[in-house]
């Protein structure tokens, strides 16, 4: 129930369009298990699969329904190229570090390419190169700084002068990663889990007490819990106040010219993204452009046309035929947050950065080890309780300056806004009905609705976006649809209806 318009081109990305619906029943009675794995994303089926493979009893619960959100919404490269990050954390965390996190997102990789290969899964898996590009000269050093640091910790990584695009001045070339079509991957995963195993769908997790999901259709008691929401929806730990989701846009395209091989990042800080993928017999091209803090700007349009700008100075365009965005949360050190809680058996996989299918896999990979009580060479650099916080205070303080303005915007504007005298078929608005702040929708047959703007979560004001037609919350990127219904969490309830 998102009404959507605006864009050229389908709002909806190709994995979604080129995938049946999936059909799985809610939950309807209380159950125990081995393991509960709350959220059915790549990082939820992957360590279903993995704990299934390894012999544990799992219940995957599911909100919405299997591989709809962030997932959905990809462009799903099979990397362990993600940005410039090996300069970085050699840096930061130092080379011991640096290199357990380059081996796992390579094992990562390795992980996922073998499980489509011993299955012998069809979802359009494509082994090639992964560059990290630029457009300017000045950048080159850093390239090459980037791939000696790569090369150094042991990744397939070079500098290269040129690549397949034609346009850049130099990349880092990371060779052997691979592309593939996540809803085909992840929907076989789905089947084999359920051979031993359940998934419930329109089913929301709202609280774990005692050893218990307790869900809004019933309770699943299990020895191990693991939250694989996105933003995690339980939060003794505070993680509202170390991730922070940002969002990218993309575009599915058809070129007059052709389509380069390969995949590629543009570090120039325009952060292009792109890719192929055959759709139909079809070669598109996917191109990721432009990045911003999740539902802080109503103008989401305007990400779509840079984007579609970014694209005309490089390719001869033919037509655009998919529009698409998601968001993803970063985490204070570039590093997911992978492992136990403090407390209870209780495990999460969140903050993926962007980079969210090898560090999928690697999640999978360490939960499944610590609850078969297994060593994981590579846990202790995920660790979700890890205290890197001094060394990230300038990045703490900005994003949670931003978290508290948002939080007081709400009483700071409490009478910023009148009564509009017209209002547009389509449009939302937060304005003032007898001194109280409404968020209000006119549907396209005039019906108006009416909610508090009032994110559930903690109570940030929702914006309204107008290509999407729904609430988002700059806070912590919860969604609503324009009636009010949570799309995407850490919400836990739809926003409050109001009368007027
Ligand atoms: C534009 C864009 C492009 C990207 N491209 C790449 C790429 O090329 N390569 C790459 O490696 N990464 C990429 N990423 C990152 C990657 O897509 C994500 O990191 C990854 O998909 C996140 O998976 P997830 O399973 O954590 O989240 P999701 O796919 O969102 O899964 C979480 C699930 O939990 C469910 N859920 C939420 N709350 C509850 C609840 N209370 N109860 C029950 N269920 C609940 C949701 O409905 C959802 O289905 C990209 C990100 C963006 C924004
Ligand atoms: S206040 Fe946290 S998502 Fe809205």
């Amino acid at each position: 129930m998102v009404e959507k318009d605006g864009f050229e081109g389908k709002p909806t990305s190709v994995w979604l369009d080129t995938t049946p619906e999936t059909h799985f029943d809610a939950l309807a009675t209380d159950l125990s298990t081995d393991v509960c794995v709350v959220g059915g994303g790549i990082a939820g089926l992957m360590s279903a699969y993995l704990l299934t493979e390894a012999g544990h009893k799992v219940v995957v619960i599911e909100a919405g329904k299997i591989v709809e959100d962030v997932t959905a919404y990809t462009t799903a490269k099979i990397t362990s190229q993600h940005g410039d990050i090996y300069s970085y954390l050699i840096k930061a965390i130092g080379e011991t570090k640096a290199k357990m996190y380059a081996d796992a997102n390579q094992s990562g990789l390795r992980k996922i390419v073998s499980i489509i290969l011993d299955k012998k899964i069809d979802c359009d898996l494509v082994k090639q190169s992964s560059y990290l590009f630029t457009e300017k000269y000045r950048n080159v050093p850093m390239l090459k700084k980037e791939a000696q640091a790569a090369a150094r910790l042991g990744l397939p990584a070079s500098f290269v002068e040129s690549t397949p695009l034609g346009f850049d001045k130099g990349a880092v070339e990371f060779r052997n990663q691979a592309q593939f079509h996540p809803r085909k991957f992840l929907l076989f995963l789905a089947k084999e889990i359920v051979k031993k195993g359940s998934i419930f769908e329109n089913t929301r997790a709202l609280d774990i007490k005692d050893g218990s999901v307790i869900t809004d259709k019933g309770k699943v008691t299990a020895k191990n819990i693991v939250i694989a929401t996105h933003f995690p929806f339980f939060d003794k730990e505070r993680f509202y106040t170390k991730l922070f989701p940002h969002r990218s846009y993309v575009l599915g395209m058809r070129l007059k010219s052709e389509v380069p091989e390969g995949m590629y990042f543009n570090i120039d800080g325009n952060r292009g993204s792109m890719r192929n993928q055959i759709v139909d017999g079809k070669k598109y091209l996917l191109v990721g452009a432009g990045t911003e803090k999740a539902g802080e700007d109503a103008d989401t349009e305007k990400y779509y046309e840079n984007n579609k700008q970014y694209a005309e100075a490089r390719f001869k365009v033919d037509s655009i035929d998919y529009h698409w965005f998601t968001q993803d949360n970063r985490t204070l050190d570039r590093v997911p947050y992978i492992g136990k809680l403090s407390q209870g058996n209780i495990y999460v996989a969140t903050g993926f950065g962007g980079w969210g299918m090898t560090t999928s896999a690697v999640s999978a990979m360490i939960i499944t080890d610590l609850i078969s009580d297994k060593v994981n060479p590579w846990s202790p650099l995920f660790n979700p309780n890890r205290r890197a916080y001094v060394k990230y205070t300038k990045t703490l303080i900005g994003e949670n300056v931003k978290l508290v303005s948002h939080l007081l915007s709400r009483r700071l504007k409490r009478h910023a806004f009148d009564l509009p005298t017209g209002f547009e078929a389509g449009e939302g608005k937060i304005i003032k009905v007898k001194g109280k702040k409404v968020a209000i929708y006119k549907d396209k047959k005039g019906e108006i609705h009416a909610m508090s703007p009032k994110c559930t979560h903690m109570g940030c004001t929702v914006n309204w976006n107008g290509t999407e037609k729904t609430w988002d919350c700059p806070c912590h990127g919860s969604r609503y649809n324009y009636d009010g219904k949570v799309i995407h969490g850490p919400a836990l309830r739809d926003l409050e209806k109001e009368e007027i």
